[in-house]
């Protein structure tokens, strides 16, 4: 969507991966989606570097709203969990240089049975600009996906007619690949800066690979569509959270830098594990992701249960960022060697070739001289080759 925001993949926190629909704040008084929850997390992302590293958004997910409307038709927050009001949340964020990101469904109710958009397409996008929202998440529940082609652009149309950026957030597409529709890609970048289209992210391994096969097969070739102003999200990070080894984590992290895909975390920033956070904070896997020619990286080639070469072409002329991804589950370390010649790498004066995650020099390589790397099981190693 050309509304001149999102010209380089989102950045923030969102709620739903790690803390979902938990709505009982008396039992669980630390994870319940209430406005407490929030503003720790905005504290903790102005105070601990996320901010400067990039990390803007601050993103209240599916169960932020009181099961009615008001009495007017309006969409009001939890009374009980939001007793200041989505407004005063938006407040204390922007105070802080962050932004509010907001959840809502297109269909006539959320995924977790709140009050959807479906016939207050207006009134809700002039509810979400009134309170000083910046971004707005659409999920895909209780709506029938064909009728997407249309209710999207429409509730595009008056988020857009309020006057006040937002970033718009769409699952019209995984609504409609996971009921086989294949979706109009083309129209979804028009009308959306960012478009889920695949299923949730949960918090495994098998997870992530999954993810990443869809990303692979990049059917109908949907990473065409990514570039400044629209992005492919293949969902949250699971970085510092549960289910996925450090590697993983590393290797996550490095396929979503490689994929231009949105960076969400969706972790308990209070008490996350240093590893975690300092692979969250590393500036050349950022510098990556958010490049600014925009482009999602596509896979070249991929044995299964094994070794996959991806390339992401970037804004310097004729550099490309290029990832080895280890996906063998037998915990062993694989040794490969490339000619950068035979991923398309062909300037006949070679390349300046850098390890990404650890930023060191890897020397200059000629397109047929070889380039050996070792990437450690179910990790992940990025080189960048700038031109000579
Ligand atoms: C489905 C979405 O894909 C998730 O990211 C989350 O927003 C849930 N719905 C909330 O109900």
């Amino acid at each position: 969507l050309n509304n001149g925001l999102a010209l380089t993949p989102p950045m923030g926190w969102l709620s739903w991966e790690r803390y979902r629909c938990e709505t009982d704040c008396k039992a669980f008084p630390d994870s319940c989606i209430n406005e407490n929850l929030y503003k720790a997390m905005a504290d903790r992302m102005a105070a601990d570097g996320y901010k400067e590293a990039g990390y803007e958004y601050v993103h209240v997910d599916d169960c932020w709203a009181a099961q009615q409307r008001d009495a007017n038709g309006k969409l009001q927050a939890d009374p009980q969990r939001f007793p200041s009001g989505m407004q005063a949340l938006a407040d204390y964020l922007h105070e802080r240089g962050l932004k509010l990101g907001i959840y809502t469904d297109i269909g006539y109710a959320t995924c977790e049975k709140l009050p959807g958009t479906e016939f207050f397409m207006q009134s809700d996008a002039n509810t979400f600009a009134e309170w000083g929202v910046d971004l707005v998440k659409t999920d895909g529940c209780n709506a029938e996906p064909k009728e997407m082609d249309v209710s999207y652009p429409v509730f595009g149309f008056y988020l857009n007619k309020t006057g006040r950026p937002m970033v718009y957030c769409c699952s019209w597409a995984a609504a409609q690949v996971v009921h086989g529709i294949q979706p109009n890609y083309a129209s979804v970048r028009e009308h959306c800066n960012v478009w889920r289209n695949y299923d949730d992210v949960q918090d495994s391994w098998d997870s992530v690979t999954n993810i990443l096969k869809f990303y692979g097969e990049n059917k109908q070739n949907f990473a065409n569509f990514s570039g400044p102003g629209g992005f492919s999200d293949p969902d949250q990070l699971l970085l510092g959270d549960y289910g996925l080894s450090i590697y993983q984590q590393k290797a996550q992290f490095g396929m979503w830098a490689m994929l231009a895909s949105p960076l969400f975390m969706s972790v308990d920033l209070r008490t996350i594990d240093p590893k975690a956070k300092a692979i969250l904070l590393n500036k050349n896997v950022i510098a990556i992701n958010q490049d600014p020619l925009g482009a999602q990286g596509i896979m070249l080639y991929g044995l299964p249960e094994s070794l996959s070469v991806w390339r992401k072409p970037l804004a310097v002329p004729g550099s490309y960022a290029i990832a080895f991804l280890n996906q063998d589950n037998q915990g062993r370390a694989m040794p490969f060697e490339i000619h950068l010649g035979d991923i398309g790498l062909t300037n006949a004066n070679g390349y300046n070739v850098t390890d990404v995650f650890d930023n060191l020099p890897r020397g200059q390589f000629k397109p047929t001289s070889s380039l050996g790397v070792l990437i450690d099981p179910t990790c992940i190693v990025i080189l960048k080759a700038v031109p000579l």
